[in-house]
């Protein structure tokens, strides 16, 4: 049998490592990649040893792997009491691979697309109320835009008495809560109120099949004995959604907003890539506007929003690049590392969406979204929902530029945003 290697890493104890994880995750990946190299071992609390990649060949083979050699649920546990025990992130093996089969084909292209009017209408009629010409931040109303979305996808409409209901829960307990540590604990603490509404939404959608929205497609799938997924699952999965797709995308856009208004020359070619663009900002043409989606990759770059993949715990003694690692042990990719790799994009540090334009990248060197079994099902929602977004704010407003200095992200929960500092001016 060949020996399992085990790279250099901190020697501070696991609950010193845990906490500069948690709490400067940025400085703390960046020492350990200078004084360790590409591959770095840790030690965080109950997942053991965690071996933090930077190598995108290494990160090609973690993505890779099949989805029966590792599990994720571990490194997910934290999304437990807010997404529910049936959760897919908290799933691996069969039963993960029958949700995704399950989720997928909700975001596809041709279930999106007829929505975008509506979601266009989501976003002016949120954006009407921004203040004029004084420094705001942007971010509640944008997890309020992320938010409507989900629900119009979800129930076919924002205004039915399940949405509405919704939508004010969600004001109520999370919007405040933007900054904090742990954004969704109100709304989870709603759970058994917000569990009873769903329940009685899919009972009226597995009457009739022909009500709008994914909470039919939801209610009206079949497990593999031919029976109806459980109320409980539903459920899951409609929590799941919100967490995972609500404040990552109204991250993206914020993040956008604050690179696009420090960078006058890349604000004013994106406004005249969408005027030329006129006419069909609902549609296709909107996503294949090259340099806005150049905008929209480079921000995902500069800080990913999900810091790493879910963590894969190996089942069995593997090789993943030059290294043999022993069952047991979590691989995590960091995004962050990799997108900042000078010999991959140089001058990292500086936001300049044309490096997408003058090269391609692989999955394995540019991945905001994961890769491989897990890779995000979300993506091309998250997609539309930049473009349709920022399209509608510079149609309305005129982005004001400022040299204030550039934010460094802190966290949200799992995730990495923008501090509360976060200000634009919109005239
Ligand atoms: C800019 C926006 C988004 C980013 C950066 C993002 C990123 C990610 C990443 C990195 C993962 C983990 C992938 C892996 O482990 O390999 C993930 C998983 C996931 N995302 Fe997203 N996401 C975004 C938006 C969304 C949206 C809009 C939805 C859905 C409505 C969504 C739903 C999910 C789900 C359900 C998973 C779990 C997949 C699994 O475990 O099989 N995400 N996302």
């Amino acid at each position: 049998m060949t020996q399992s290697t085990r790279p250099p890493g901190p020697l501070e104890p696991a609950s010193e490592q845990v906490r500069r994880w948690i709490e400067t995750p940025i400085e703390f990946w960046e020492e350990c990649e200078q004084k360790y190299g590409s591959a770095v071992s840790l030690q965080l609390g109950s997942l053991g040893t965690v071996i933090l990649l930077s190598d995108p060949e290494c990160v090609r083979d973690v993505f890779r792997l099949p989805a029966d050699a590792f599990e994720c649920h571990q490194y997910n546990e934290h999304y437990r009491y807010v997404m529910g025990d049936l959760s897919v992130l908290l799933q691996d093996g069969e039963t993960h691979y029958r949700q995704r089969r399950l989720l997928a084909p909700m975001f596809r292209h041709e279930q999106l697309l007829p929505k975008m009017t509506a979601m266009r209408s989501i976003v002016l009629d949120t954006i009407e109320s921004w203040p004029r010409g004084t420094p705001f931040n942007p971010r509640p109303s944008l997890h309020d835009i992320t938010f409507q979305s989900m629900v119009l996808l979800l129930f076919g409409d924002r205004t039915s008495p399940t949405s509405s209901a919704l939508i004010s829960a969600y004001r109520q307990s999370v919007s405040g809560q933007v900054g904090s540590w742990g954004p969704w604990r109100n709304f989870s603490r709603l759970q058994p109120r917000i569990r009873t509404m769903l329940a009685d939404e899919i009972m009226l959608r597995r009457r009739d099949p022909d009500r709008p929205g994914f909470m039919t497609h939801l209610a009206a799938s079949l497990d593999t004995h031919g029976a109806h997924l459980s109320d409980a699952e539903c459920e899951d999965h409609v929590f799941s959604l919100l967490v995972a797709g609500v404040d990552t995308s109204a991250i993206s856009l914020a993040w956008a907003l604050h690179w696009l208004s420090r960078a006058p020359a890349i604000l004013h070619r994106l406004v005249a890539e969408l005027a030329g663009a006129a006419g069909d900002e609902t549609g296709r043409g909107l996503l294949s506007l090259p340099y806005l989606h150049a905008i929209y990759r480079e921000t995902l770059r500069m800080y990913p929003i999900v810091p790493t993949p879910s963590g894969r715990k190996l089942l069995a003694d593997t090789r993943i690049g030059p290294y043999e690692f022993a069952a047991g042990t979590t691989l995590v990719p960091c995004t962050y590392l990799v997108h900042r790799r000078e010999d991959l994009f140089p001058d990292s540090g500086t936001f300049r969406p044309e490096r997408f334009t003058e090269r391609k990248y692989a999955p394995h060197e540019y991945l905001p979204f994961g890769g491989g079994a897990r890779g995000c099902v979300g993506e091309m929602l998250a997609r539309y929902e930049f473009a349709i977004a920022i399209s509608s704010i510079l149609a309305r407003w005129q982005l004001q530029t400022t040299e204030a200095a550039e934010l460094r992200p802190v966290r949200h929960g799992t995730l990495l945003a923008p501090p509360d500092a976060l200000a634009v001016v919109v005239q």
